[in-house]
């Protein structure tokens, strides 16, 4: 087992955020801010992994429960983030090694770069090694402050920096690699007597040097990586960053994106060769797109396969469900958890399909709802087709084999099947099954009046 120990900060009350949701719980790209820099960690292959929570403990641990072999620590009161990381000792007391501490509202962060830091660190035997970055716009991050040799001597935060040192460009990511020996006893030692009142883990690195211990650092090229989200202004541009990264990766593969800017594409999606996005689309979960697809504007896909050559008309929403070769979808089609639209079949506007298969080449291109259905292939569902599928207490499937024509206007009173190559009349409702080949008929029987209108006016 390895004998590195990460522990990530989570307990601060991110009050610009101006949220009853706990800062590192707001998502980007579909996810929580901290399961981004959870998966992160993964990369360094820790032996522990703590979380330090406080303010609103219960939601983060609640949002992280499912993951396993996570510890917490709890911080109460927020004092500061060397108090904060104070807090993890109980964790780690048998524990040797190297702890790195991450923040939990820092998810742009790669693990390759934690690899390089603790490499670094390891390398060079430092107390401590702070990740830094040279920005353009410092303000509020802390600085870091050199000598003449170049080595770090302290890490000042905006708010208690002297005009010189604002003018600093060399940042202070919050992320830090620390040899556990001496951590704990020099994290006792912090004092708050600065602007916030806090206890800085930052300080540390003054302690450090008055001690003689050696800190080192790995300054980034690419400071966009240790963005930290302090507000909803910071949790978009984030947002837009992790969002691009991912689209110029499709491009490079042979996507084309219309508008790369209205485009949503989720962490895990995957699209193939010479697929066209148009503007506004969403893209979300485990969702797979095969090569030669066309997906239109305004179309929200979740969690689902589409399989090659298929063409999503505009406004549709797709959850759950599976779209297979050549198939075309909408507009305004709606198809709900566990969908199977087969290859080459139809499915027009306004038809919502939920826990349907729906057979190859079968079409229902106008103003349907099938659900619970299993529908053959070659069926022609008519407009206005709808699967009276729930009785009030139960749900109950309806079947539609191979070459079956559904008139116009239809109810299907489920459970109930329409057998091969059966016909039904438009505007039936149909409460027992139609045996193979024949016509289901049930509506009323049309009479017509003769002169029944001249009548009508001679009454008056
Ligand atoms: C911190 C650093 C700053 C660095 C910046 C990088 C300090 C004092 N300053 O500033 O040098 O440039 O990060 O983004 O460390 N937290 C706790 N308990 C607390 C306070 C905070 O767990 O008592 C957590 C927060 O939830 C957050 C992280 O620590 O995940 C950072 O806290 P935040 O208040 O955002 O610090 P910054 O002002 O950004
Ligand atoms: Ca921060």
């Amino acid at each position: 087992m390895s004998d590195i120990h990460v522990a990530v900060l989570a307990a601060g009350k991110g009050t610009r955020m101006k949220s009853a949701l706990p800062k590192v719980l707001h998502r980007v790209a579909g996810e929580p801010l901290i399961d981004h820099v959870l998966r992160a960690a993964e990369a360094i292959e820790p032996a522990t992994v703590t979380v330090i929570v406080g303010h609103l403990a219960d939601a983060v641990k609640l949002s992280l429960s499912k993951r396993m072999g996570l510890g917490f620590a709890l911080q109460e009161p927020q004092l500061g983030t060397g108090h904060a990381l104070l807090q993890v000792e109980p964790h780690l007391r048998d524990a040797n090694g190297t702890l790195v501490l991450l923040s939990g509202d820092v998810p742009l962060l790669r693990g390759a770069t934690l690899r390089t830091m603790v490499r670094r660190h390891t390398e060079s035997s430092a107390a401590a090694t702070v990740l830094t970055a040279r920005v353009s716009d410092p303000h509020g991050y802390g600085r870091i402050v050199r000598d003449g040799k170049g080595a770090v001597t302290a890490i000042v935060e905006e708010k208690d920096a002297t005009d010189d040192q604002r003018r600093i460009h060399e940042i202070n990511s919050g992320i830090y690699a620390f040899a556990l020996a001496p951590l704990f006893g020099a994290l006792r030692s912090l004092g708050a007597s600065n602007a916030q009142g806090e206890y800085y883990l930052p300080d540390l690195v003054r302690i450090y040097r008055a001690r003689g211990l050696a800190v080192e650092t790995l300054v980034l090229d690419d400071a966009r990586e240790i963005l930290g989200i302090n507000s909803r202004k910071e949790l978009a541009d984030v947002s837009a960053i992790m969002n691009s990264n991912r689209i110029e990766a499709l491009m490079a593969a042979g996507v084309t994106v219309i508008d790369p800017a209205s485009a949503w594409v989720g962490p895990e999606v995957e699209i193939g060769a010479d697929s066209i996005l148009h503007p506004g689309v969403y893209l979300e979960g485990r969702t797979r797109i095969g090569s030669n697809c066309v997906v239109n504007s305004g179309v929200r896909i979740v969690n689902s396969t589409i399989e090659d050559g298929v063409v999503i008309n505009n406004f549709c929403v797709i959850i759950d469900s599976r779209i297979r070769s050549g198939a075309q979808v909408g507009p305004f089609a709606h198809l709900r958890p566990e969908s199977d639209v087969g290859e080459g079949a139809r499915v027009g506007n306004f038809v919502e399909l939920k826990n349907t298969h729906f057979g190859r080449g079968s079409k229902a291109n106008h103003l349907a709802y099938l659900g619970d259905a299993t529908i053959g292939e070659r069926v022609n569902v008519g407009a206005g087709t709808i699967t009276c599928n729930y009785d009030g207490t139960a749900k109950h499937p309806t079947v539609i084999e191979d070459g079956a024509f559904i008139g116009s206007d239809s109810q299907l009173v489920a459970p109930v099947r329409v057998g091969k190559g059966a016909y039904v009349a438009a505007g039936s409702s149909i409460v027992e099954d139609v045996p193979d080949g024949a016509l289901g008929i049930a509506r009323g029987r049309q009479i017509n009046k003769p002169g029944w209108v001249e009548r009508r006016k001679s009454h008056k």
